[in-house]
């Protein structure tokens, strides 16, 4: 196989003119948010928004009783809120309300647009400050598993509202003649599944299909066990501890990889394998984020500012722990993953749907 491209273009510097003070300023505002990251988490933990969506406007001693909480981190806790935008104060009382466009983003989590969830994976991350000190010098990786679990459950909830609203009505009848042979008993394998989200909903909505979700993290498959026992799809769907260039099977008619392909160390054999279980005439479905190196400068959309960061602190250094031939990183941009499934043996390619967040890509044997 030729070496797949990694993300070798050079950045375009941030051009953004900016006063010494504007941008002191601007650091300032990204440290507020990094901290104001942590009541985030705290508040989705404590059902602090569902809270104030469902009996707002309240006081703090309001919220601090229907969440449960003290009074006093209630009032400190919204004050943190305030100053951020989040929630409005209600002039003249000491009560505080989250607009019902910000519920949406806050304490809805079957929006399209929820977004909390995504900072419970905070406190993952962080925890791995040191070990990335040390493979950043190193050139070592850290690994999925070196992460507290809650980067599984985190990182699901920051994918799930998308899938939910996308995967079945947009993404799968993108891809040529895949749902029907779903809906008529097809099996697929979804690869790299973390928390089982789209395997779930691919088996709920296709209920003669036979699902198998794999991932090389045992509590993802724990916890992607658990909720498929809880939404009553364990007779049709399974999830197995495997790595994606073993997971077992074959014959598949779809075989998934939703935001993993780049975590791989070794993403060429992944395809490989790939090619090798699908059946001649399946379908291999790769989702990536809508990010390319091209992308790389200041005024990237605020998806693309997080999935750049992301790449720095967990995709890159999960995959260069897997002694692979090629960290990807989360911003490699089509033509990598086109070559490797080229080198894999694919003989088509085609882009078959993408959002400003994610690309969805086509490849057949
Ligand atoms: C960003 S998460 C995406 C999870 C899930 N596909 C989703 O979209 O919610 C990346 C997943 O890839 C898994 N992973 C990374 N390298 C893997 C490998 N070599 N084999 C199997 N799974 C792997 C991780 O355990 C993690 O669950």
């Amino acid at each position: 196989m030729t070496a797949a491209p990694g993300p070798a273009a050079v950045p375009r510097a941030n051009t953004t003119a900016a006063t010494p003070e504007e941008f002191h300023q601007r650091v300032i505002g990204d440290a507020a948010a990094a901290v104001r990251g942590l009541t985030v988490a705290i508040g989705e933990r404590l059902g602090l928004y569902r809270a104030l969506a469902e009996h707002g406007p309240v006081t703090p001693a309001g919220l601090a009783e229907h969440a449960c909480i003290d009074r006093r981190y209630a009032e400190e806790w919204l004050h943190a809120q305030l100053s951020a935008g989040y929630v409005e104060h209600c002039r003249g009382t000491d009560r505080y309300a989250l607009p019902a466009q910000h519920a949406a983003v806050l304490a809805d989590p079957k929006a399209p647009t929820f977004t909390a969830g995504f900072f419970t994976a905070l406190r993952a991350l962080y925890a791995t400050e040191d070990a990335l000190v040390e493979a950043y010098r190193s050139g070592e990786g850290v690994g999925w598993a070196e992460h507290d679990p809650c980067l599984d459950t985190g990182m699901g909830s920051f994918f799930q509202p998308t899938y939910e609203h996308k995967l079945v009505p947009e993404w799968l009848p993108a891809l040529e003649g895949v749902t029907d042979k779903l809906a008529a008993g097809g099996k697929v394998a979804d690869v790299g599944c973390g928390v089982g989200h789209t395997t779930l909903l691919m088996a709920r909505a296709f209920p003669q299909a036979t699902v198998h979700g794999f991932d090389y993290s045992a509590e993802a498959i724990g916890l992607a066990r658990q909720l498929a026992e809880e939404e009553g799809l364990s007779d049709r769907v399974t999830f197995e501890v495997a790595t994606a260039d073993d997971y077992p099977g074959q014959d598949y008619d779809l075989v998934t990889l939703f935001n993993c392909l780049h975590d791989m160390g070794d993403p060429g054999a992944t395809a490989r394998h790939v090619h090798k279980s699908l059946h001649p005439r399946g379908t291999w479905m790769l989702v990536e984020s809508n990010a390319c190196p091209e992308d790389v400068c200041c005024d990237c959309a605020p998806a693309g500012k997080m999935f750049m960061s992301l790449s720095a602190v967990m995709c890159l250094p999960v995959a260069v722990a897997q002694d692979g031939p090629h960290a990807l990183g989360n911003h490699s941009g089509e033509e990598a993953f086109r070559s490797i499934a080229a080198d894999a043996g694919f003989t088509h390619w085609r882009r078959a749907v993408e959002s400003t967040a994610q690309i969805v890509y086509e490849a057949r044997p």
